[in-house]
């Protein structure tokens, strides 16, 4: 039995989890596993509705579940945030899931921007730390409003956050046979940071050594994964790095309609978000593309054990993409709902496949 807490959450994040959902639903079946899914209200709706975001109690209820899946969060009227802020933010410090994967693939070339980039030349994964950086929220205003004003915004690094994500990322670049390991931070810049975290890969990295290794400057990184996105496997980052470049990454390979991202405590609870947004733009109109959650719980059901699943469900994503089976972002016609009926279609087939290979 499989226990899932749904959070639709707000704008495109209801289109993309009924779609998520409906692919988990049919991967559970075809597993011939019994799955439970509890759909929690919570987002900007239910906070302007009732004036609550989340309580600790929830937060901590829904750490008992074995995998959270968000759609979205982020509202026009909500302008400051904070329910994601309390949402989002909140599962991903209270319930301490420290390692923000995000996988970028390129499935097929003629998604990326780039001029002659095949499939193979994009193929990485951002170890985002996810529980410290700038998005601790330490810091304050002084005369706010004011001429004078004064605003801070702390950097927390501390060596356990720092070792736990630079650990995470070589242990998964062994497991997964990946070929090197890049930590990307403003080490020139931001000298005391940048000390701790240089000091921890190089200490973590002696017991990798067999796994090539590298640091490079973020806005270094910025330009040389647009030039040359084949240099670059497992990237490990800090927290506000990591979110630029996961979405940088994911531009290359299609844009945030493809990007999938788990966040996880290893033992722990496990939150399942696709890297985009609540898109305003597309909200209610259809045109959103599903696909990023639908890899999403991909991710998600390899995490519960159910690898063929989440194996026929990526072959299933392929093949849409592949016969052009897409929303607008990719060049196709279809609409949320479309592919997300397609991506069910073809799954029964893609499972079977995937068992007999195993
Ligand atoms: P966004 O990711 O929502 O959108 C950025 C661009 O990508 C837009 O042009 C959008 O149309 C496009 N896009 C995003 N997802 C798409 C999809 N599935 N299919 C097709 N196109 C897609 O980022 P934003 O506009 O900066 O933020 C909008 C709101 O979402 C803000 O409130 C922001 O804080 C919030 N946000 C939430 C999360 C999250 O909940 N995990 C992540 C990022 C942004
Ligand atoms: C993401 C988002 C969030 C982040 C925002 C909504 C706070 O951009 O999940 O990448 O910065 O982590
Ligand atoms: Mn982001």
């Amino acid at each position: 039995m499989w226990r899932i807490a749904a959070i639709p959450g707000d704008g495109i994040g209801v289109d993309v989890t009924r779609e998520a959902l409906k692919v988990l639903h049919l991967a559970a079946e075809l597993d011939g596993t019994a799955l439970q899914v509890d759909e929690w209200p919570h987002g900007a709706e239910h906070y302007l509705r009732t004036g609550l975001t989340i309580s600790a109690e929830e937060l901590s209820r829904l750490g008992e579940y074995d995998a959270i899946f968000l759609g979205a969060m982020g509202d026009p009227r909500v302008p400051k945030n904070e329910h994601a802020r309390d949402i989002l933010l909140g599962l991903r410090f209270s319930l301490d899931l420290f390692i923000n994967l995000r996988p970028v693939r390129l499935f097929r070339a003629e998604h990326s921007p780039l001029r002659s980039v095949r499939p193979e030349d994009v193929d990485l994964v951002v170890f985002r730390e996810n529980t410290e950086g700038v998005y601790v929220g330490m810091g304050g205003n002084f005369k706010a409003g004011t001429r004078d004003e004064l605003a801070i915004e702390e950097d927390v690094n501390t060596w356990k956050g720092v070792e736990r994500i630079i650990r995470a990322a070589f242990e998964y670049a062994r497991k997964r046979g990946r070929r090197r390991v890049t930590l990307t931070d403003k080490a020139n810049a931001m000298p005391h940071a940048g000390a701790l975290w240089r000091r921890v890969f190089a200490a973590v990295g002696a017991e990798f050594g067999d796994i090539p290794q590298h640091a490079v400057y973020a806005d270094a990184l910025a330009l040389d994964l647009v030039l040359h996105p084949d240099r670059y496997d497992v990237i490990v980052a800090p927290n506000l790095f990591g979110d630029i470049v996961s979405d940088l990454a994911a531009a290359l390979v299609g844009g945030l309609g493809l990007a999938p991202s788990a966040s996880i405590h290893p033992g722990g609870a496990a939150l399942f978000e696709p890297v985009h947004g609540s898109a305003p733009d597309l909200a209610g109109t259809g045109r959103a593309n599903p696909l990023a959650a639908i890899l999403t719980t991909a991710l998600l059901l390899e995490h519960l054990g159910g690898a063929i699943a989440a194996e026929a469900v990526e072959a299933a994503v392929r093949r849409a993409l592949d016969e052009g089976t897409t929303t607008p972002d990719l060049g196709g016609q279809l609409s949320c709902g479309q592919v997300g009926d397609a991506i069910c279609a073809a799954l029964p087939a893609a499972f079977e496949a995937a068992a007999a290979r195993d």
